[in-house]
């Protein structure tokens, strides 16, 4: 008997709540098939997505994320679109809906948005024809970040399941660590999320009762394979919940100090920005624990599976 053969069941990627163990398995996968294309010394490009129109649509500020999903695309061979939600109608008072039912009638196949409002992007997948992908909505999740980091993982340590890992900082503004909780609980990683009560949200132990929490960051490192350090989103009001830099330094910044209390070979990530000398010090940040760049290299790759898994769910033309 052979085994029924894999079709990828999602049209958009909105969250990674909705994935199950194996879309993220395929993904990952896919990743790696791409990683080796991204790896190659001279043409580091596939036909996937040839004649695929893709529209970028970045309603918040955005290097990282902006930028590796239109590295992804080119090196998918797409039709790219940037949209620039400043200088567009969205200005003159167009609403959301105007603006998706507008760009639907110029055909596009895959929309990549990143917005303020958690849940315009399954606002958007109501009303249009086109693959939506989530590249972050306010607080609530930013998928892709959640599979590099991920992929990150599996590549250092071949697995996922049974890591320890810690996520430390402003877990309460983080769309990166919901999308985190998401997929390291579904793929049977152990987390533990650190930080002062006031960033620990009571709706988070709701939705994941299954991860540690701890208030304290010196304990809980020597047992782990990854810490994963957020940064204090102090555009988003986070210094109304912190008694102040000075004391958030004193007990949280991952510094030479805190790292020698870890595994010697412990993966120290982070998904940019980074406040330098806030929660991470820089020794630490360009050390030789340090995955953070390999995780902004990884996010090409990942972002290159999930296209082109929207695109072509049977895996047809993998490269
Ligand atoms: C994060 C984001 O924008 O959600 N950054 C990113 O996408 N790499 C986290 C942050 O802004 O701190």
């Amino acid at each position: 008997m052979t085994a029924e053969r894999y079709v990828f069941p999602h049209k958009h990627l909105l969250g990674i709540e909705p994935l199950d163990a194996r879309d993220i398995t395929a993904i990952l996968d896919q990743a790696q098939a791409f990683e080796a294309v991204c790896e190659r010394a001279d043409i580091k490009i596939v036909p996937a997505l040839r004649k695929k129109l893709v529209v970028n649509l970045f309603f918040e500020n955005s290097t990282r994320t902006r930028n590796s999903f239109e590295i992804a695309e080119k090196r998918l061979s797409a039709e790219i679109v940037n949209f620039d939600a400043d200088t567009s109608s969205l200005a003159k008072g167009e609403t959301l809906i105007d603006t998706a039912l507008n760009l639907e009638a110029m055909h596009p196949d895959l929309i990549v948005m990143r917005h303020s409002a958690p849940g315009a992007h399954a606002l958007l997948a109501r009303h249009m024809k086109a693959s939506i992908v989530n590249a972050g909505d306010g607080a609530h999740e930013h998928p892709t970040q959640a599979l590099l980091d991920a992929y990150t993982l599996r590549q250092r340590f071949g697995r996922l399941e049974g890591l320890r890992v810690a996520v430390v900082g402003d877990i309460r503004h983080s769309r990166v660590v919901r999308s985190n909780l998401w997929l390291l609980t579904k793929m049977g990683a152990r987390v533990t999320l650190v930080g002062p009560p006031t960033l620990l949200p009571d709706e988070i132990r709701a939705t994941w009762p299954e991860v540690a929490i701890s208030n304290a960051l010196d304990p809980v490192l020597p047992e782990q394979d990854a810490v994963m350090i957020l940064r204090i989103q102090f555009e988003r009001g986070t210094g109304a919940y912190i008694p102040g830099q000075g004391e958030y330094i004193r007990h949280y910044q991952l510094n030479a100090g805190r790292l020698a209390r870890c595994k010697p070979e412990v993966a120290v990530m982070h998904p940019g920005p980074i406040n330098r000398g806030v929660e991470i010090t820089s020794e630490v940040a360009d050390g030789p624990n340090s995955l953070i760049l390999r995780q902004v290299t990884n996010g090409v790759p990942v972002r290159m599976a999930v296209l082109y898994l929207l695109c072509h769910p049977h895996g047809e033309q993998v490269p």
